[in-house]
């Protein structure tokens, strides 16, 4: 392992900043090396078949130009479907995003639990199966979104996101009677990195308050657990971000907080 060690976060384009942000809390250390896929985003709209055979070869590539000590697929589209296809295709230890159903449900009162995805994740194998596996009595109620991790990367950017855009996406989350705090749904699992950039919008627009699920804190714990503690040498080369699209990203300073204030180059 390299000290400080490289950690590689890749997304299809901004969300997995998120968990990006949590990351280097717990390892302000290391090196870091963002990679966003811009030039297939959304990954949502995206087949199955299209989304292994776009990632696997380019997390080899991706690998290959930067020497990770390991490997964050910050993207809850992706992880559903290419872990298995990662690990076993490259030596380097990888680190998964999926939906975090089983704390949601562990966690919820009134046994109503929503997971709001990109349309991809909510319809894959992988996330059914873990309904099947860890409902534990909830009525667990999927919603895909079209929209909403668009909105989040032009919120991001400067761009004019209205209110009634993010709750057309929002609603289908909110089941029961509203007025009956003990038949609602009272947890909503963040299965897509974009939508925590939308946090407060999120909590303001709910129609009743609930409980959001972001695993970036355990995504940051599991690659804690990976590395070990940190060592005393620091990074001072700076971050690097990258857009597959090649193109010069001017968010730089708006970026600085998920990087622990560095400045991306
Ligand atoms: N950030 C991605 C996720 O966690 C998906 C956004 C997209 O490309 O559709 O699922």
């Amino acid at each position: 392992m390299s000290v400080p060690p490289t950690i590689l976060v890749f997304d299809s384009g901004l969300g997995g900043l998120t968990v990006l942000r949590e990351i280097v809390g717990t390892r302000p250390d290391a090196h870091y090396v963002y990679v966003a896929d811009d030039a297939f985003f959304p990954y949502g709209h995206h087949s199955e078949e299209q989304i292994i055979a776009r990632v696997v070869p380019l997390i080899g590539e991706l690998i290959a130009a930067h020497a990770p000590d390991l490997v964050v697929i910050a993207c809850n589209t992706a992880s559903t479907l290419v872990m298995s296809h990662l690990r076993e295709r490259y030596q380097v230890p990888f680190v998964g995003t999926v939906p975090a159903i089983k704390p949601a449900c562990a966690s919820s009162q009134t046994k109503r639990v929503s997971v709001l995805g990109t349309k991809g994740t909510v319809k894959r194998e992988y996330t059914r199966a873990l309904i099947r596996d860890f409902a534990q009595g909830c009525e667990v109620t999927l919603v895909g979104s079209a929209e909403l991790a668009s909105l989040a990367e032009a919120a991001l950017s400067g761009g004019d996101v209205s209110d009634r855009q993010v709750s057309a996406e929002l609603a289908p989350c909110f089941v029961g009677d509203g007025a009956d705090g003990l038949s609602r749904t009272d947890t909503v699992v963040l299965a897509c990195t974009h939508y925590p950039l939308l946090m407060d919008r999120l909590v303001r627009l709910a129609p009743w308050p609930v409980d959001w699920i972001d695993p970036a804190p355990a995504i940051a714990r599991r690659v804690a657990d990976l590395l070990g503690r940190p060592g005393g040498e620091a990074d001072h080369a700076g971050a690097e971000m990258i857009f597959t699209s090649g193109r010069p990203h001017t968010l730089n300073r708006a970026l600085m907080p998920f990087f622990g204030g560095r400045v991306p180059a």
